[in-house]
Formats: C-alpha cells, structure tokens, sequence
C-alpha cells in the first residue's frame, strides 16, 4: 500500500495527539475543568504535527516509480545477466559491488540519471538502452539492451531507496 503512505502517516500522528490529549486531560484537566491554555496549548500541537505531517510526504513517503511493463523480479536477473555489475555496486544483484561506475545503491531516490535526465521511466529505460545515444562521450557503453529488458531493470533500480 505504498500510495497510502501519507494517510497513514497523518493516521499515525493523530493517534499520537490523542494519546498526548488523554495525557493532558489526566495531568490538568481533572484539577482544572476550564483550562484555556491547555486547549490552546493542543491546537498548537495540532497544527503542528499536521504541518509535519503534510511536509513528510516528501522523498521518503514518495512512492516506487511504476514502470510500465517492467517487472523487478525479471529485472534483477537481467541486471545480473548482462553484468551490470562488473561497474556498478546494486544491492541484491550477486556480485555486484564494483565502483567502477556509480552506485546504484539508493538509485530509487536520485533526481537525475548520469546527471542529465530527469529521472522517470521513459528516461531511465533509454539511457539504459543507449547511454551514449543519450549522453555523447559518457563512459557506459551501450550493452545491447532491448527496450523491454531496459523496463523490467528499471522497474528493479526503482526499488532501490
Ligand atoms: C563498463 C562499465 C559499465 C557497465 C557494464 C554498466 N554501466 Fe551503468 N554506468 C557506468 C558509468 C561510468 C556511469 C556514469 C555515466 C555518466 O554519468 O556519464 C553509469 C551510469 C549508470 C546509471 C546512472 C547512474 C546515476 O547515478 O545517475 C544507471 C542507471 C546505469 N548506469 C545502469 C546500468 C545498467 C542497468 C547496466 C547493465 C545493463 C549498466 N549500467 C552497465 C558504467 C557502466
């Protein structure tokens, strides 16, 4: 239910309000009946954590970039297959730990792919086609990898985060 991420976290936080509302009914409320500070004092909180919470909907709450047609199980054996990781270290991908290339370890949270594309699937899938297609002069050569293969290793590198 990744889409769902930020209900949840807004989910989270009230419940957490309302475990510091019984708190503060304990504490206060019970000596005082008429207590405006303390009520102020919660609607503070309130729109605080709500702040909060809409402002973590960021990077992390963000959810897996869907590719169409991409498969991350197939992926990952691609990946493997065609040795991808003889340059660049992939987590879950056997023996993929060289630093020849870039990491790829948190791949699923970068902004840009070879720090030119902006990266979402269509992108990420023709670079992995023909990177220097993409970038003139780059140092990752272009691997004989079919359009098809490129959606389902995409769809793996999206679950890196
Ligand atoms: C011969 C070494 C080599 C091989 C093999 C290789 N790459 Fe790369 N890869 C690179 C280099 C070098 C870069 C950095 C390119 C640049 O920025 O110009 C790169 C960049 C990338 C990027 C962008 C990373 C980033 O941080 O922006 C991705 C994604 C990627 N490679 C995926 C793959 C996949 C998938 C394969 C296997 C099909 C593969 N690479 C095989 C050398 C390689």
């Amino acid at each position: 239910m990744q889409g769902c991420a930020p209900l949840k976290k807004i989910h989270d936080v009230f419940a957490l309000l309302y475990g510091f509302f019984r708190f503060l009914q304990e504490q206060y409320v019970r000596e005082t009946p008429r207590c405006p500070t303390g009520a102020a004092w919660l609607l503070a909180a309130l729109a605080c954590a709500l702040a909060c919470a809409l402002a973590g909907c960021g990077d992390d709450a963000a959810p897996v970039q869907r590719v169409a047609g991409g498969d991350p199980a197939r992926g990952k054996a691609l990946l493997m297959q065609f040795q991808c990781g003889a340059c660049h270290s992939i987590p879950g991908v056997e023996a993929a730990r060289s630093t020849a290339g870039p990491p790829l370890d948190t791949f699923g949270r970068q902004s840009y792919v070879a720090g030119r594309l902006p990266n979402y699937p269509e992108p990420l899938v023709r670079w992995i086609v023909d990177p220097p297609g993409v970038k003139p002069g780059t140092l990752m050569p272009n691997l004989g990898v079919s359009p098809e293969d490129a959606r389902h290793m995409a769809a793996y590198l999206y679950t890196l985060r």
